[in-house]
């Protein structure tokens, strides 16, 4: 049976008895609305500990003004259900006081060499915002592992920076996009997208795929490279925010002699801003 729990003493209560029987435990963060992607994160807690710990807050501080805070989907009935289904033992949901409990501004966690470029260019403080809110969770929970999607790759490059950094005693998990047949990552902001707009959304992996292979074919005129993707994003209906070819240890720019790359983009199509990512490995065997 799932526990659910929405305060700190609550949360601590059921830790502590886990602990004592020295049961590891992993931690989900999540915002809701759940998709099978956030389902394979459970799965992968799951495989590396004996209780999986998932919460659940949308958090208001990393989102913008004018941003969807408070458009943005919840489904509480609907994730509570497909986390006992998939065999998560606590739901953690917190309100705002529990998390913030002496303001928004109170305390701020931030990781600047890694939060002003790619999506914190045009959307300033956002991952001020994860980061604070992602040390928090990890220090009410003090979980063994965290696990977090490979589809926010610069949200998890800050937090194992954060974490490292920070001398976080927490192992920080990534998991692979989940990915529609169509090649769509899954995301909760899909659901902004009309059925015309949900039919050309495809077109954002595409344009990484597209990069990906003329990197793998051995081209490095990256700037030529995505001011083509860029093109592509256009035609297909896209307003591109960024396509980008970086280093993925550390987001840097890349070199011709860089072997590890990842392809990241953002773009809008009609509401709904998407993004997506796809790693690049030149090595040879
Ligand atoms: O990836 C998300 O859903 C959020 O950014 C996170 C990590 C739960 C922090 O609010």
């Amino acid at each position: 049976m799932m526990l659910e729990v929405a305060t700190a003493a609550q949360l601590r209560q059921a830790l502590d008895e886990w602990r004592s029987r020295g049961e590891r435990i992993a931690l989900v963060p999540t915002m809701g609305n759940l998709h099978e992607g956030h389902l394979q994160l459970v799965d992968c807690a799951r495989e590396r500990a004996d209780r999986v710990v998932v919460s659940l807050f949308v958090n208001p501080t990393q989102f913008g003004p004018g941003e969807d805070l408070d458009n943005y989907p919840r489904t509480l009935d609907d994730d509570r259900a497909a986390l006992a289904a998939r065999g998560a033992d606590l739901l953690f949901v917190p309100d705002e006081a529990v998390i913030y409990p002496h303001g928004r501004e109170a305390c701020v966690v931030s990781v600047p060499d890694l939060s002003d470029m790619l999506c914190g260019a045009a959307r300033p403080g956002h991952f001020d915002g994860v980061a604070t809110v992602v040390s928090k969770l990890l220090n009410l929970v003090a979980p063994d592992v965290a696990v977090f999607g490979e589809k926010d790759f610069q949200q998890l490059m800050i937090i194992r920076r954060m974490v490292a950094d920070l001398f976080m005693p927490v192992t920080i998990e990534g998991v692979p996009t989940c990915r529609e047949v169509d090649g769509l990552a899954m995301s909760s902001r899909n659901r902004y997208l009309s059925e015309d707009e949900r039919r050309r959304a495809p077109a954002l992996y595409q344009a990484l795929q597209r990069v990906a292979g003329a990197l793998e074919k051995g081209r490095t005129d990256y700037d030529a490279l995505v001011e083509s993707a860029r093109k592509f994003l256009s035609e297909k209906g896209f307003e591109p925010d960024y396509v980008e070819i970086r280093r993925s240890d550390d987001l840097a720019m890349p070199t011709p002699s860089d072997q590890a790359l990842v392809v990241l983009a953002a773009a809008r199509l009609g509401k709904a801003r998407l993004i997506d990512n796809l790693r690049v490995s030149l090595e040879t065997a």
